[in-house]
């Protein structure tokens, strides 16, 4: 089965198109960080009106790559939820309208599944069952991952995303948008340690995180009288070590906690260098394997979502060839089942 993925939840628009024989065929993303750079943060107006000149002409460019007509496929999955309203109803109207035309089923994605299943589109993919770290802009979770679909939730932030840690702090010490990658780059450039910020929660005993405090704690280091502006990669280096002895330290946990043996990272955050570099030593001592989705997959992109559309078709799920859609702003992954298989 052929099937086109729609993502459009925030300020990239993607489009991938996946072959549950071959594997994914092509995509293609375009990233609105130049469109929302001046206002230091995504508009969602901004966001939906380039989903919509976007949508038509990445669909067309991935089709090409791939060499396939619309013809030719058999199904479309978009981002449903979560994610911006506007932005999301631009993707849903596309993918069902698009859907109902060909003649072909339409199914509402959830976007973190799709981070979720990402990694099963690299050349090395992890074996259910496994713990994933889901680390993005608007979530932190850990979770038991037993199938497609069989999601059982094991913690979460209790305020901030780590993403959101990233951005927010990045904006405290005067980085530009998108400041997740900007802080990380200039982290590189300092030594942690010589600042001393808390692990929050590391010993709480379960598998929440928090991360709002280390944002104060950020601040509170940049209004001492003897702070300088040349101390921001450490103080920056000492930030993303935090955050990363936290996320690692919990991960390990949660196997722990499962007794399953097999980690996966995805979202955004899975992207950072110093969180890879960090679970891959605790992987070797402690002999469990770790898997990232490629880096291109990281952030959003329409790959994932054809990928998760695409298992559920390939397990019976029947999508729907009404045109009828709702979004779902917010959407608890935990809400999501294994496919509906039809009798
Ligand atoms: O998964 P994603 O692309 O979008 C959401 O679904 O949220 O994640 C975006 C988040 C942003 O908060 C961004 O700052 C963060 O991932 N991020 C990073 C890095 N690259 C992206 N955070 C830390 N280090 C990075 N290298
Ligand atoms: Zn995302």
């Amino acid at each position: 089965m052929r099937i086109l993925g729609i993502e459009s939840s925030c300020d990239e628009t993607g489009v991938g198109l996946y072959d549950t024989e071959r594997g994914l065929l092509a995509h293609r993303v375009h990233s609105q960080i130049a469109l929302h750079a001046e206002y230091g943060g995504v508009v969602p107006e901004l966001a939906s009106r380039d989903h919509v000149r976007r949508v038509v002409p990445l669909v067309r460019e991935t089709l090409a790559a791939a060499g396939c007509e619309a013809s030719q496929l058999d199904g479309v999955g978009y981002t449903a939820g979560p994610g911006l309203a506007g932005a999301l109803l631009v993707g849903a109207a596309f993918a069902e309208a698009y859907a109902f035309g060909l003649g072909i089923p339409a199914l509402p994605v959830h976007h973190l599944e799709g981070h979720l299943l990402s990694p099963l589109l690299s050349a090395d993919p992890p074996q259910f069952p496994f713990v994933a770290l889901l680390v993005s802009g608007g979530h932190t979770q850990l979770m038991r991952v037993s199938a497609v679909g069989a999601y059982d939730l094991l913690g979460e932030t209790v305020d901030d995303a780590a993403g959101e840690a990233f951005d927010k702090t990045a904006k405290l010490i005067g980085l530009d948008y998108p400041g997740g990658p900007a802080l990380a780059r200039l982290a590189g450039e300092g030594v942690a340690g010589r600042f001393k910020l808390p692990r929050p929660m590391l010993h709480s005993g379960d598998l929440q995180f928090s991360f709002s405090g280390l944002k104060t704690a950020v601040l509170t280091a940049t209004k001492q009288a003897n702070w300088q502006a040349s101390q921001r990669a450490d103080l920056a280096a000492e930030f993303q070590e935090a955050v990363t002895d936290v996320l690692a330290s919990k991960a390990i946990a949660a196997l722990k906690q499962t007794g399953l043996r097999t980690l996966v990272v995805a979202g955004g955050v899975g992207a950072n260098r110093r969180l890879r570099e960090r679970l891959n030593e605790m992987a070797e001592r402690r002999k469990f394997r770790v898997h990232y989705p490629e880096l291109e997959f990281c952030s959003d992109n329409g790959a994932m979502i054809a990928l998760a559309a695409g298992l559920r078709f390939a397990q019976g799920e029947k999508g729907s060839r009404e045109g009828r859609f709702a979004v779902r702003p917010r959407w608890p992954l935990n809400e999501l089942r294994p496919p509906i298989v039809a009798a």
